[in-house]
């Protein structure tokens, strides 16, 4: 579903543009037990999607009035995103001017153009001649030193040079409920009627460097265009996932304490899925086209104690069942990141070189499934318990054991959890 979800918003885009605006995003929500991959669904996406992408925990919101964030500054916090997705972008595009501009700064500062010297009074004749030699001696010495800067062979130089100082002192503004807006345009107020001072620092020159760039870089990019182009993006693509959505999910039966709130964060929440303009400091952003994806265990409450609007705003219903030893294989070896991979990685600074038996990892997964079973179905997170206590011994001995080489072997595996996992008592503490 979220793979269909992602693939309709680039179809979107290359329908008849009257048809675009009526094609809504398809909101989902993500159901399953603690541990089966939800909020990794989320990472995995936000570096797929390639667009501004924001993770929420819902329970972190609380109703526009009390102490807690507004649901209205996940928008806020979206288009930051998109800012800086796309100022990165820009950078990309004028680097190597401004690599250049800097270049040339540095390069002034480092050899500052002497005055024409004043004639003597019996070298008239010869001074035009002699200053022509001087240019060309000066312009030969820039091409000298900049080969010079561009090895790295005057990294280990001191370099004067002006840098910009905020003249705000560092005070964190005090920001009630709802109010960051402010809170944000009070920076703002203050770094114009502060405007940064500049000071003198010693600096080496690969920093004076990237100081003169990123100065050269902000001169050269267009703000406004910046702005255009990441509040278009945002609306356009944008996507949240709201993480823990059954946390704000009240059982309908008790309708006090803080389920009143819950409730209230799901009616905040209602014109910004369904599409309402949010207002943010880089201007109103359009919520109708951003792609909601929500999440939550639904163990307690069920997604039928979502105030009903808030169920309709989420069409789609995609259940992850828990997972199986067939499961904790693929995902102990498969992923690029994969758990055994981070062992490996750890113990090779050691130079400890952990080796895996293919039935020693089938061992784990089934040693995994069992405890899930027996006491509490944590998921995929008992891979790491059982992964921990498995290594426990070899991760502490490893800084004296370079060059050892460990195979792991299903005996091993049995042997360091069998007890372990035998005992209900045992495992409950342990693993
Ligand atoms: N299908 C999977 N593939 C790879 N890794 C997984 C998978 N499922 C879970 N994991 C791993 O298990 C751990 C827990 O997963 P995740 O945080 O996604 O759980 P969750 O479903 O969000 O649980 P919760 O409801 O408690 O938030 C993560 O470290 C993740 O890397
Ligand atoms: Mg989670």
């Amino acid at each position: 579903m979220v793979a269909i979800a992602l693939r309709n918003r680039w179809r979107r885009r290359q329908v008849p543009e009257d048809l675009r605006d009526e094609i809504a995003p398809k909101n989902i929500i993500m159901i399953g037990p603690t541990g089966v991959g939800k909020t990794e669904i989320a990472r995995r996406l936000a570096k797929l999607a390639q667009s501004p992408f924001l993770k929420v925990e819902a329970s972190k919101f609380t109703e526009v009035g009390y102490v807690g964030r507004d649901v209205e500054s996940m928008i806020r916090d979206l288009m930051e995103i998109g800012i800086t997705m796309v100022r990165e972008e820009e950078y990309g595009i004028l680097r190597s001017k401004a690599e250049e501009l800097a270049e040339d700064r540095l390069l002034d500062i480092l050899l500052p153009v002497r005055s024409t010297r004043k004639p003597r009074r019996n070298q008239v004749v010869v001074q035009q001649h002699d200053n022509n030699v001087e240019i060309e001696v000066a312009q030969r010495t820039r091409e000298k030193f900049k080969k010079m800067l561009r090895n790295g062979r005057l990294n280990d130089r001191d370099v004067e040079i002006e840098t910009q100082v905020s003249a705000i002192p560092v005070v964190e503004v005090f920001s009630p409920a709802g109010m960051e807006e402010m809170d944000i345009n009070l920076k703002d107020m203050f770094s114009n009627i502060f405007p940064g001072k500049t000071k003198r620092r010693r600096v080496k020159v690969p920093e004076a460097l990237e100081i003169l760039l990123q100065e050269e870089l902000s001169k050269l990019i267009d703000t406004d265009k910046v702005t255009k182009m990441a509040k278009e993006r945002v609306e356009q693509t944008g996507i949240v996932f709201i993480d823990e959505l059954d946390k704000i999910a009240g059982s309908r039966s008790s309708q006090h304490g803080p389920d009143v709130s819950r409730e209230g964060v799901q009616r905040d929440l209602l014109p910004i899925i369904e599409g309402s303009t949010v207002n943010t400091k880089h201007g109103a952003i359009k919520t109708d086209h951003i792609l909601f994806v929500a999440a939550g265990a639904f163990h307690v409450s069920k997604p039928s104690d979502l105030i009903p609007e808030i169920q309709g705003r989420f069409p789609l219903r995609a259940e992850l069942s828990p997972l199986t030893k067939d499961d904790f294989v693929r995902i102990l070896t498969e992923p690029r990141n994969a758990l055994v991979i981070q062992y490996q990685e750890l113990l090779k600074t050691e130079g400890v070189t952990l080796e895996f038996q293919d039935d020693a990892i089938v061992e784990i997964a089934s040693l995994a499934e069992e405890v899930n079973e027996r006491a509490e179905n944590i998921g995929a997170r008992r891979l790491h318990t059982i992964m921990e206590k498995l290594l426990e011994d070899i991760s502490f001995d490893a800084p004296d054991m370079d060059g050892v080489t460990v195979r792991i072997t299903p005996e091993m595996v049995r042997e360091r959890l069998r007890e372990i996992v035998k005992s209900d008592d045992l495992s409950r503490y342990i693993l």
